[in-house]
C-alpha cells in the first residue's frame, strides 16, 4: 500500500506514514480531537489507513473557509475554470493505477474496475469542463405575453449558489465524489466534500490533485468523520448554499428533514426490475442480468435487483441466468474476481437476513448461500413472492430474486409497487411493446434490452420516490449547481427616443 502511496508526487504532505490528514485552505491537518478512525480492507480485515475523526468545531471551520473563498473562484473566468478541471483530468489519468490500487484496497472493489473508476471520473471532469464552456444566458422579449410589448427584456445567465457540501458514498468514493466537485467548480462553486469513512483515503487525494491542478487555497475543501457525528451539523450549518448527496434512502431521508430550506441533489437506494417478455434474446438477456446483478458484489445503486420473467421463457432464462452465474470469478479484488467481500461483517449479516427470510418462506435456492469472510457466493433465488423481504428491499450484495407472473401488467404492477423508483429494463424483440411498457414504469430511466445503469455520463441521471430528488448528469447538474439570475431592462422612451435620434 505505501509504495503505491509514495508513487504519487507530494503525498508526503497528506499524512504521517498511513495516517492522513484533512485538508482546509490548502494545508492538510490533523485533527483537534486527537481521534482518527481505521479504515479496513473489506477483504481481510487487514488496516489500510487511517484518517481523522474531525470536530464539529472543524466542521465549522472547512465550511467557513469555502464561504471566504467564494469570489475568489466566482470571478475567475469560464475558460480558466475549464482549463483547471482538464488539468486535473489528466493529473487522475496520470495517478490513476495508484489510486485505483488504494481504493481497491479500502473498499474491495476489483483492480481493474477500481482502476476505470478513476479514468471514469477523469473523463467526468473534462465533459464538464466543456459542457460549462457551452453554457449560455438568454434574452427575452415582453411581447410574447399578452398586455406586453418589447419595452420590457429580460436578461437571464447562471450564477452559482455558493458552498456547495458533497457527501458520496462507499461504493464509487472517488467517482461519486468526483461527480460531484467537477460541476460544483466548474459553475463557480466552493467545495466541502465530506467522504464516506469506509472510502475516505481515495478522495483524499482530490485535495494534490486539485491544488496541483491550480484551484486557489481554500476553494476546495475534504472534512473526515463519521456522518452520525459531523454530518447533522454539516447539512444544517446556514453557510451551506446546497447539499449534493448519494448515499442510501434511508440516509437521504434523514438528511432531507434536518437540512431545512436548501436546494437538495439526491442519488439514493434502488431495486430494479428486468422485465422479461416471451420474445426475448435470451443469451443477450442472461448476460445483461448477471453482469448487472453482480459486478462489485452487486455493491450498485443500479444492480438488477429484481427480475420478473414472463411464463413462455422464465425455465429457460433461469437456467441460462445460473448457467452463466456459476462460471463467475470469486476472491481476491487483486486478482480482478467479479465477487468480491462486501463492505463489511454487518452489510454480510443483512443480506444473510434477506436470504434466510426467503428460503424460510419457501424460495427456491438455485445457487450460492455460501460465505467466507466478507465473500458471498452469488446467490440466485426463484419462486420467489411478494410475501418476501427481497421482492422489496435492497440488498446491496450479490443476491437475485425472480419473481415469476403471469401477464406485462402484473409485471408492471409489482415494478411500481417497490418505494424506489432509479431504473427498470424491459427485455423484449417487439419495439412498440417495450414502448408502451416503459410509459408505464414509474422509474427515472428504463433500459430497452440493456442492464440498467448511470452512464454514459452526460445522460440524465435521476430517481422517483426513495430514490432521489432533482437531475444529475453533466451538463443537468451544473444546471443544478448553479441558479438563472434574471435582469429586466425597462424600456420607457424606446420608440421616442429613436425618432429623435436625427442629425440632417
Ligand atoms: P450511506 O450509509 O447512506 O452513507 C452515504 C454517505 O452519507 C456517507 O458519506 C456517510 O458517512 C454519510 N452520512 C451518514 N450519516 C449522515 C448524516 N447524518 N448526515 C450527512 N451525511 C451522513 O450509504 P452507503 O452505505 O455509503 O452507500 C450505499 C447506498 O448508497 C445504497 O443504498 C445505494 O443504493 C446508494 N447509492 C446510490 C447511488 C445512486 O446513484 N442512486 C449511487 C451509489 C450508492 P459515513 O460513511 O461516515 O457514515
Ligand atoms: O452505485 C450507483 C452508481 O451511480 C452506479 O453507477 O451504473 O455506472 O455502476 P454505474
Amino acid at each position: 500500500m505505501i509504495e503505491e502511496i509514495e508513487k504519487i508526487p507530494n503525498s508526503n504532505i497528506m499524512r504521517d506514514d498511513l495516517n492522513f490528514k484533512y485538508y482546509v485552505s490548502g494545508t492538510w491537518k490533523k485533527s483537534s480531537s486527537g481521534k482518527m478512525v481505521s479504515i479496513l480492507n473489506p477483504y481481510n480485515n487487514e488496516v489500510v489507513g487511517k484518517v481523522q475523526a474531525c470536530s464539529i468545531e472543524e466542521a465549522n471551520e472547512v465550511i467557513t473557509v469555502a464561504n471566504e473563498n467564494r469570489e475568489c473562484w466566482e470571478e475567475i473566468t469560464q475558460r480558466e475554470r475549464a482549463e483547471v478541471l482538464m488539468k486535473a483530468a489528466s493529473i487522475m489519468k496520470e495517478w490513476a493505477l495508484s489510486l485505483g490500487f488504494i481504493m481497491m484496497r479500502e473498499i474491495g472493489k476489483p483492480l481493474k474496475s477500481a482502476v476505470s473508476e478513476i479514468t471514469r471520473t477523469a473523463e467526468y471532469f473534462e465533459a464538464t469542463a466543456e459542457a460549462g464552456l457551452q453554457q449560455e444566458g438568454e434574452a427575452i422579449f415582453g411581447d410574447s405575453f399578452k398586455g406586453f410589448s418589447r419595452d420590457k427584456m429580460s436578461m437571464t445567465y447562471r450564477v452559482p449558489l455558493g458552498v456547495i457540501l458533497c457527501i458520496g458514498p462507499f461504493n464509487y468514493p472517488f467517482n461519486l465524489t468526483g461527480s460531484k466537485i467537477a460541476p460544483a467548480l466548474m459553475a463557480g462553486n466552493t467545495v466541502v466534500v465530506k467522504p464516506p469513512t469506509q472510502g475516505a483515503i481515495t478522495p483524499l487525494f482530490f485535495g494534490l490533485i486539485l491544488e496541483k491542478a491550480g484551484v486557489p487555497p481554500g476553494v476546495f475543501n475534504i472534512i473526515t468523520g463519521r456522518g452520525a457525528e459531523i454530518g447533522d451539523y454539516l447539512v444544517q450549518h446556514p453557510l451551506v448554499s446546497m447539499v449534493s448527496f448519494t448515499g442510501s434512502s434511508e440516509t437521504g431521508k434523514h438528511i432531507a428533514s434536518v437540512a431545512g430550506m436548501k436546494p437538495l441533489l439526491f442519488e439514493l437506494g434502488g431495486k430494479d426490475a428486468a422485465i422479461v417478455l416471451d420474445d426475448a434474446n435470451l443469451e443477450l438477456t442472461a448476460d445483461a442480468i448477471v453482469s448487472g446483478a453482480f459486478s462489485y458484489s452487486g455493491q450498485r445503486c443500479t444492480a438488477v435487483k429484481r427480475v420478473i420473467p414472463m411464463p413462455g421463457i422464465a425455465d429457460k432464462l433461469i437456467a441460462l441466468v445460473k448457467e452463466k452465474t456459476l462460471k463467475l470469478s470469486i476472491g481476491d479484488p487483486e486478482k480482478n474476481s467479479t465477487i468480491g467481500p462486501l463492505i463489511n461483517s454487518k452489510q454480510c449479516e443483512y443480506v444473510q437476513g434477506l436470504i434466510n427470510d426467503a428460503v424460510g418462506k419457501g424460495a427456491t435456492l438455485l445457487c450460492g448461500n455460501k460465505r467466507e469472510g466478507n465473500i458471498m457466493w452469488p446467490t440466485l433465488l426463484d419462486n420467489v413472492t411478494t410475501d418476501m423481504r427481497i421482492a422489496w428491499e435492497e440488498p446491496f450484495g450479490p443476491v437475485l430474486p425472480f419473481i415469476r407472473v403471469k401477464s406485462a401488467e402484473e409485471a408492471i404492477q409489482i415494478s411500481n409497487e417497490s418505494e424506489y423508483g432509479l431504473q427498470g429494463m424491459i427485455f423484449t424483440e417487439n419495439v412498440d411493446l417495450a414502448f408502451n411498457i416503459a410509459q408505464e414504469l414509474e422509474v427515472g430511466t428504463i433500459q430497452i434490452n440493456g442492464k440498467s445503469e448511470r452512464g454514459p455520463d452526460h445522460f440524465p441521471f435521476l430517481g422517483t420516490k426513495s430514490s432521489g430528488l432533482g437531475t444529475q448528469g453533466i451538463k443537468y447538474s451544473i444546471d443544478a449547481m448553479s441558479r438563472p439570475k434574471v435582469i429586466v431592462l425597462n424600456l420607457s422612451e424606446r420608440g421616442k427616443l429613436v425618432k429623435q435620434c436625427k442629425y440632417d
